[in-house]
């Protein structure tokens, strides 16, 4: 896979082969709380910080998107003030950061079902996607009330919408008029996927867009996870031989999918 070699320039120090779309699920900070004998909110405090730790490391190292699992779709089932605790990090979040993110380059998106969130909260999400939709120096999604599940529903949908409508033969859906409906298909599909927090399972993150992601667990719990940590996930990627159902003789004479 020869995708990344237009970025080994961007930086000497950086490894040949660099994830453009990194793809991470922040887990751990009620464990890191826990620890400190602290209450699980303090632990998403320190995770709200950590955010911003790695989206320095993300443009300090060149990666194009980075996209982060905020609230999946069962969050929901936490107790009731643990949510409402995370809804406020989220509103002050935005509001403190946002100018930051626009004054660095950075285009913030939200992807997931926010209907679901307080007017307040959807109009700050809007005010976010509009200010700083002129930026191009990293693209910064935020999962806020995403499954994978619910992206491939929607999917589904918008194309049962298009073949009720007469516009498509749903005799001819495949995989290539699904995949343009699904969350991020206009960016680079997510090529390194990170959990934090010692766990290893999905827990309903991007489903379609990891089939041929590279997945790199680690036992740091979020608020801990830095760009020593980010880094060491990078240089695993970069050791990693991607084959894409191919065999490595194939790729080691330059085969590309
Ligand atoms: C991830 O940390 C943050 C969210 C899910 C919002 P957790 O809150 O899941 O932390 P642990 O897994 O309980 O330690
Ligand atoms: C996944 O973490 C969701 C986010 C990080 C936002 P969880 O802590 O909710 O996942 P499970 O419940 O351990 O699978
Ligand atoms: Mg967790």
């Amino acid at each position: 896979m020869n995708a990344d070699v237009s970025h080994a320039a961007v930086s000497p120090a950086a490894p040949a082969r660099k994830p453009r779309h990194i793809a991470i699920v922040m887990d751990g900070n009620g464990r890191w709380a826990q620890a400190r004998h602290r209450p699980r909110t303090i632990g998403h405090r320190a995770g709200a910080r950590a955010v911003n730790a790695c989206i320095d490391a993300c443009l300090d190292d060149g990666i194009e998107v980075l996209t982060l699992f905020a609230f999946s779709s069962e969050n929901w089932r936490r107790p009731k003030e643990e949510v409402g605790a995370l809804m406020q990090l989220f509103l002050r979040a935005l509001d403190r950061e946002v100018d930051e993110l626009l004054r660095r380059g950075v285009r913030v998106r939200f992807v997931g079902e926010r209907a679901a969130f307080a007017p307040e909260l959807r109009s700050r999400m809007a005010r976010a996607e509009e200010l700083t939709r002129g930026n191009t120096r990293l693209h910064l999604c935020i999962a806020a009330n995403y499954g994978g599940r619910w992206d491939i529903a929607q999917a589904a949908r918008a194309l049962a919408l298009r073949a009720a409508a007469g516009d498509i033969d749903p005799a001819r859906i495949d995989e290539h008029m699904l995949a343009p409906q699904i969350a991020l298909s206009d960016l680079p599909d997510a090529d390194l996927f990170i959990r934090t927090g010692g766990e290893r399972r999905i827990s309903n993150f991007l489903l379609w867009q990891l089939a041929y992601c590279e997945l790199y667990f680690t036992d740091i719990l979020w608020p801990d996870f830095d760009a020593a940590a980010l880094r060491a996930a990078i240089a695993d990627f970069a050791g990693r031989e991607r084959r894409f159902g191919m065999t490595a003789a194939q790729i080691a004479a330059g085969a590309t999918p």
